[in-house]
């Protein structure tokens, strides 16, 4: 017998269970949560989504709109963990922009995106094949709005695609044009149908797409004349605002200014002053004059906030009657926070958002093409 050889046991740091966490009294969950910020220092950052609920937006080192997050992705020097407060599709982006050695935590893995789940890769595969039949192999640009799964995102990147969100997608059609005269864009049509008509495309060259009925539900000649062919996704939240509540505050407050997300309808943006992303509709609120009275069509806890933090210089109110939070985006709470905190102190990742290799690098490219545009 030869001679025995040791074998070394590498043991993974042991995981607390979150339901040590559920019933903690909420002074206590944030002052462990800023004693565990404390102890990893400048390892750890916090990222924020704009409809983070407060007791959660609270605690970020950096709060910001889809590709405000997305540049922080790439900005990571000397950090080793990422945890993001929004939903999934932004923590995939995080890990897929940011160095290899960097983790990206998501506190509750049921925080998905109902509008990023509309449209998967088998179906837009499929899109892009009967297009490119019907279009006689005539080139196609993919855009995918950046809330969509990281497949999705690589299908862009290996297509010759790119990546677009709410506050650069103009500019990302414009771009797309420049390589080809149509473009397929997923998953929202709503974001795709007011940018394609502010930049004065003619509604009968825009067309959408219904996965679920044959060539999307048009014509071969519908498609031949079309430039761009939306995806039928959408965000439920965003549909909740409809053009009579717009009425209704113009009739109730004359001078009143309207803004809402380019998710809303087609009707509901044309019927308001401006349309933005979540940090476009900041800005513009707090730069406006003194006295500026505003209405918002946007998820309730940013128009809370915003409201909050603009008055008494302004007066802000929310555009629905009925209450619109994306639950989504409210599922990340304090226990879920502090519970990702307290592992990585006890040297444990939880909920670590891993995309894998091949997409990983397919939608980077995807990601980098729009990052390079500015
Ligand atoms: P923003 O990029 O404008 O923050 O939008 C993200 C989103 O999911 C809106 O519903
Ligand atoms: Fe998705 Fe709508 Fe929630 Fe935004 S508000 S994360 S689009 S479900």
């Amino acid at each position: 017998m030869g001679p025995m050889i040791a074998l070394e046991t590498v043991r993974a740091p042991a995981r607390i269970a979150f339901e040590e966490y559920i019933s903690l009294p909420e002074a206590e969950v944030h002052a462990r949560i800023r004693a565990a910020r404390a102890h990893l220092g400048r390892d750890l950052v916090i990222l924020g989504h704009h409809y983070q609920r407060d007791e959660v937006i609270q605690h970020a080192d950096i709060r910001g709109d889809s590709l405000k997050l997305a540049r922080q992705g790439v900005a990571t020097e000397g950090v080793r963990h990422m945890v993001f407060c929004g939903v999934h599709f932004m923590a995939e982006t995080a890990d897929i922009l940011s160095a290899d050695d960097v983790s990206v935590t998501l506190p509750d893995l049921a925080a998905g995106c109902s509008m990023a789940d509309m449209a998967d890769l088998p179906s837009v595969t499929t899109c892009r094949e009967e297009l490119e039949d019907v279009l006689g192999g005539e080139a196609i640009t993919p855009i995918t709005y950046i809330n969509s799964g990281a497949d999705l995102k690589a299908f862009c990147g290996e297509h010759g695609g790119i990546v677009c969100t709410s506050s650069n997608a103009r500019r990302i059609l414009e771009w797309a044009f420049e390589r080809s005269p149509r473009v397929l864009f997923f998953p929202d049509q709503h974001l795709g149908r007011n940018t394609a008509l502010d930049m004065g495309i003619p509604p009968h060259q825009v067309v959408l797409w219904d996965p679920s009925r044959e060539l999307g539900g048009n014509s071969e000649q519908a498609l031949r004349e079309a430039r761009v062919i939306l995806w039928a996704g959408h965000c439920s939240v965003h549909q909740m605002f409809l053009p009579e509540h717009v009425d209704r505050f113009r009739a109730s407050y004359p001078g009143i200014r309207v803004i809402v997300h380019p998710e809303c309808t087609r009707e509901v943006v044309e019927k308001s002053d401006l349309s933005g992303s979540t940090e476009a509709i900041i800005r513009a609120i707090h730069s406006s004059p003194k006295g500026t009275r505003w209405v918002v069509g946007t998820e309730l806890n940013l128009v809370n906030r915003i409201a909050r933090e603009a008055a008494p210089d302004h007066e802000v109110h929310f555009l629905s009657p009925t209450y619109c939070v994306c639950s989504t985006m409210n599922r990340i709470d304090p226990p879920h926070l502090l519970w990702s905190l307290e592992n990585l102190v006890a040297g444990a990742v939880v909920n670590r958002i891993r995309v894998p290799q091949h997409d990983r690098e397919w939608a980077r490219v995807a990601l980098e093409r729009m990052l390079a545009l500015g």
